[in-house]
């Protein structure tokens, strides 16, 4: 008997062994690359205010009963396969909230997913998107956080299913799904298409609710777009490629008037969380709605499910 256990409890040891060191946010730096780059001009407050309205920070952040969006004490649960995220206080109280933190710590939070005492953050808070916005971008969005009140309160702890609640998994899962690179400009499009390109994959996080995910929760890469389960729990985020169950039939002007009124061309209203987006979509520029819509014009047609009928 001894001869048998002491093997398997060798291998579970260093199994256990290798996971942590595996798991850990410096083994991902390692393979991948660090992306928690310092910024390279002078912060900018008003770009920080878009992006924070392109992001929808508080959509998830903002207390559910502040009209205003800008008390960041920590928002509504998000329920989801693996249980129960309620999102954090990231006002800047210096106690319940994000107010001791540096430029470099936040930066490191967005585009690494790392928290400052070096843990994982789940995905769930999307930097698997907001990690393509360019370190100015983020240290501007820093910037315009600090000019908003400082919230009082913590959100209670996430309530996760098991093995979901042993945050370090993420590390695997970092591995397992989280690319090294992050989007870049293509020189053969247009600036308008890379703008759109850029707002879409990044702050506007489009694609975590339009694509569908794995039992792991990863967004599946070649039906990325192609529609998704709405996180509200009722029906579906649509099709956004070219796709017949997609936008194939929507002109750009139908998209970007969708984008500030929330009307589509048979002028019904979106409703759920696509109104919470747009609010946020509404607050941007023309210009920068313009060339969302040129962007996902341009996404090639990946097949969906069908309607459900009105
Ligand atoms: C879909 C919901 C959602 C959106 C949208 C969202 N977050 Fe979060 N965020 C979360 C969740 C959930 C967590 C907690 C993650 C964890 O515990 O691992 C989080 C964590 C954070 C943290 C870490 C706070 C801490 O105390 O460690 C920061 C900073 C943050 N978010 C900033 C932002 C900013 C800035 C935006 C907008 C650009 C944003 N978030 C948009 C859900 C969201
Ligand atoms: C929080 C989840 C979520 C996010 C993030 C999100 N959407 Fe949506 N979207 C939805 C849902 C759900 C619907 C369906 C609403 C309805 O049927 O009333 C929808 C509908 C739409 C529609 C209408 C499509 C149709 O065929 O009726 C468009 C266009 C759209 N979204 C574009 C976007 C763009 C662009 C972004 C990024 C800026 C985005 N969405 C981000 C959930 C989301």
């Amino acid at each position: 008997m001894r001869r048998l256990i002491s093997p398997l409890l060798l291998a579970a040891v260093l199994g256990t062994a290798a996971f942590f060191i595996s798991t850990r946010p410096e083994a991902y730096s390692a393979l991948r690359g660090d992306h928690a780059l310092e910024p390279t001009r002078a912060r900018d407050v008003e770009n920080g205010k878009t992006l924070f309205n392109a992001g929808g920070c508080a959509s998830c952040h903002a207390a559910p009963d502040d009209e205003s969006r800008t008390k960041l004490s920590g928002g509504k649960p998000l329920v989801t396969p693996f249980g129960i995220f309620n999102p954090p206080n990231i006002s800047s109280d210096t106690k319940d909230g994000i107010g001791q933190w540096t430029e470099a710590q936040f930066i490191r939070a967005m585009r690494e997913g790392v928290s400052p005492e070096g843990k994982h953050y789940y995905p769930a808070f999307p930097y698997t998107s907001y990690r393509g916005l360019s370190p100015d971008d983020v240290a501007d969005l820093f910037a315009y956080l600090k000019t908003l009140p400082a919230a009082e309160g913590k959100a209670p702890v996430h309530d996760l299913a098991f093995p979901y609640s042993i945050r370090q998994g993420v590390g695997l899962w970092k591995l397992l799904y989280l690319s090294g690179t992050v989007i870049a400009p293509d020189a053969k499009q247009s600036l308008e298409w890379n703008q759109g390109h850029y707002l879409v994959e990044t702050a506007g996080h489009c694609a975590e609710c339009h694509s569908p995910r794995n039992a792991l929760g990863a967004i599946i890469a070649d039906k990325r777009f192609s529609g998704g389960p709405n996180p509200e729990g009722k029906g579906r985020a649509p099709n956004l490629t070219q796709d017949t169950t997609g936008l194939a039939s929507w002109s750009e002007d139908d998209i970007v008037t969708l984008l500030k009124d929330g009307f589509t061309p048979d002028y019904d209203s979106v409703g759920g969380s696509m109104s919470e987006v747009v609010r946020n979509t509404a607050s941007l520029s023309d210009q920068d709605r313009q060339a969302m819509a040129i962007y996902l014009k341009s996404l090639a047609p990946i097949a969906g499910e069908a309607r459900a009928p009105k």
